[in-house]
């Protein structure tokens, strides 16, 4: 499904109906929210502590996965993705801190702290929604392209272009890690609902491969074409309709 709005404080509405969806719902488990990072989400993520504060609407109860974190950030760094998404999002919420998960990039050994996160993930699983954000260059979390599409959480390596793109949220860009932890394709696959917001130009020919171009590991989000219920939210920039 692909629904195309004026601009990214339209799909950040959209993004939070399709969260406040999954309140809602009574399934008899915790309703579990997939989180992304990246300046995608932040539309999303302002209107749903605005409708928290403003319209009462609840995460009691509720648990939250993040997508993917840098690997040797020191705890407590700005621009660690656990840290973003606490300052962002769940710091406004009425959301119990101890059931936001994140993959642990200060671990010793990250290939075991991958397989944690997989088996957590997998003890509380599935993940009701899934935000996603997309890179220029179609990576989703941070598999880039070439990542294998039944691949699951583990140490990934960022391509110069991802650096590139990301250290304008560094102040010393130079510290901005090469290596990273990420749920893989398959992971995030197996969200119920998946919900990928892009917005700007600069996400037009990410998106366009997405929807239109062959399904290949060349543009990671391709993958997202075999999901049963996936929403791509877009601004009329990334749609490419001016
Ligand atoms: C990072 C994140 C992705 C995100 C991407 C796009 O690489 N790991 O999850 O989708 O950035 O970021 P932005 O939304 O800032 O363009």
């Amino acid at each position: 499904e692909i629904v195309v709005l004026d601009d990214p404080r339209a799909c950040g509405r959209a993004v939070a109906d399709a969260v406040a969806d999954v309140l809602a719902r009574d399934t008899g488990r915790p309703p579990t929210l997939g989180l992304a990072t990246g300046s995608s989400p932040l539309p999303a993520y302002a209107e749903l502590v605005r409708r928290h504060r403003d319209e009462g609407l609840s995460f009691a109860g509720a648990r939250a996965f993040l997508l993917d974190e840098y690997l040797g950030l020191p705890a407590g760094h700005p621009q660690s993705y656990r840290e973003v998404i606490r300052r962002e999002l769940t710091d406004h919420l009425d959301i119990d801190p101890a059931a936001v998960h994140a993959p642990d990039g200060t671990r010793a050994d990250p290939a075991e702290a991958a397989a944690d996160y997989e088996r957590l993930l997998a003890a509380c699983g599935p993940v009701d929604l899934q935000i996603l954000g997309i890179g220029g260059n179609g990576h989703i979390g941070f598999n880039e392209p070439g990542s294998a599409f039944g691949s699951r959480t583990r140490v990934a390596t960022l391509t110069e272009r991802t650096r590139a793109d990301n250290a304008r949220f560094f102040d010393r860009p130079a510290d901005l890690p090469h290596r990273v932890l990420t749920q893989g394709p398959a992971t995030i696959m197996e969200a119920r609902r998946i919900v990928l917001v892009a917005t700007g130009e600069g996400k037009r020919a990410a998106v366009a491969a997405t929807v239109s171009g062959p399904v290949t590991t060349d543009v990671p989000a391709t993958v997202l074409r075999d999901h049963p219920h996936c929403t791509l939210v877009l601004d009329r920039a990334a749609a490419g309709e001016r």
